[in-house]
């Protein structure tokens, strides 16, 4: 009787727990997986420009192109084909057009609206986010209109809510403040509702830092000339803060957005997950320009593996609580996903 049971308890049995277990085998590894990554929680940013006939690199950006009006449809066609649910178009304007009230916005014919257009004849079913700030319109790169050298926070709404309406109008489905101007999220509902887009969302970019990591937006879009080295930190979020992110979600949801975005995305991961437990409620995140660019960057020398530091990075904002991701590498995901046999 002795000798059985001193075998169950003797110190080769140590550890009783093995955690590699669980990890043994691919099937199992499957099946205790938490969290998953898939072509639903893809949003893809696309920037297109003036002109004809242009599918331009971005220098800061490899891999990440511009697209003239007349190659959109081949993109738009493409990711659908990947079955991405969503896109958000970024325009890059033409210097011409750039004025200190940033009245390109606010021109129905302008970049942003006939590419809705074109997007919406293409594809109907695809889902189109549009954002609204003023920097690619204004000669002075910021969000809002300068009055009395401060950016004014009122004037600059009454230019959002005409552009929010004017996207609407061409057909956008989402539309995405992304200029942190106090109020804007209620206006932007009520000039959506008394013009009958009462099925128009909004996906708040609610906790938008102010952060290095847009340097490469703002090559692809232009408007770091306009910028030069003057910050967006009187709209921008402090990065040295967290709270201040659940009030900014709040308001905005209080406002009525239905969807709130976290960004930058890596570094603000803790955020991410606070704004979740918080709120329960449809939360992405940006994985910004500069993200995009430090891992293509690194995948680019040959210091990381291509595929799994891609999907690491994004089911990092998945496990975080994430429902979405918008992402420049959502083409690339989407085809490895799209062809995975398990
Ligand atoms: C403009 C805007 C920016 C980004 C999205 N919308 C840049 C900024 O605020 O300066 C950044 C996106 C990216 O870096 O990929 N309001």
């Amino acid at each position: 009787m002795k000798e059985p049971h001193n075998k169950l308890f003797s110190i080769n049995s140590y550890p009783r727990v093995r955690m590699r277990r669980n990890r043994m085998h691919k099937f199992s590894r499957r099946l205790v997986s938490e969290n998953n990554l898939t072509v639903d929680d893809l949003i893809y940013p696309i920037f297109i420009t003036y002109g004809l006939n242009k599918k331009e690199k971005i220098n800061s950006m490899p891999g990440i192109y511009r697209f003239s009006l007349d190659r959109l449809e081949t993109e738009i066609k493409y990711i659908s084909s990947l079955n991405i649910p969503a896109i958000a178009f970024f325009p890059q304007t033409e210097n011409k057009l750039k004025t200190s009230d940033g009245r390109e916005a606010v021109n129905k014919n302008n970049l942003v609206c006939e590419a809705i257009r074109i997007s919406k004849k293409v594809n109907p079913e695809l889902g189109i986010i549009c954002d609204v700030a003023l920097d690619p319109y204004t000669d002075h790169g910021h969000d809002g209109v300068i009055i009395d050298n401060h950016i004014d926070n009122d004037k600059t709404l009454e230019i959002l809510c005409q552009q929010s309406l004017i996207q609407a109008e061409a057909g956008c489905n989402i539309i995405a403040p992304s200029d942190m101007m106090d109020g804007r999220v209620g206006l932007i509902r009520d000039t959506l509702d008394k013009n009958g887009f009462i099925n128009v969302q909004i996906m708040s970019y609610a906790v938008k830092y102010a952060s290095a990591f847009y340097g490469p937006f703002r090559d692809a879009v232009g408007s770091s000339i306009n910028l030069s080295n003057k910050s967006k930190n009187s709209y921008q979020m402090d990065p040295k803060n967290s709270d201040e992110a659940l009030r900014e979600i709040e308001l905005d949801l209080n406002e009525g957005a239905d969807m709130v975005i976290v960004k930058p995305g890596m570094p603000y991961l803790d955020i991410i997950h606070k704004v979740r437990e918080n709120f329960k409620v449809p939360t992405y995140a940006y994985q910004v320009s500069g993200e995009y660019s430090m891992i293509k960057g690194a995948i680019d020398k040959g210091w990381f593996d291509e595929e799994k530091i891609i999907f690491e990075s994004l089911i990092a904002f998945k496990r975080a609580g994430c429902s979405g991701i918008i992402t420049y590498f959502a083409p690339y995901v989407a085809e490895i996903l799209n062809n995975r046999k398990i």
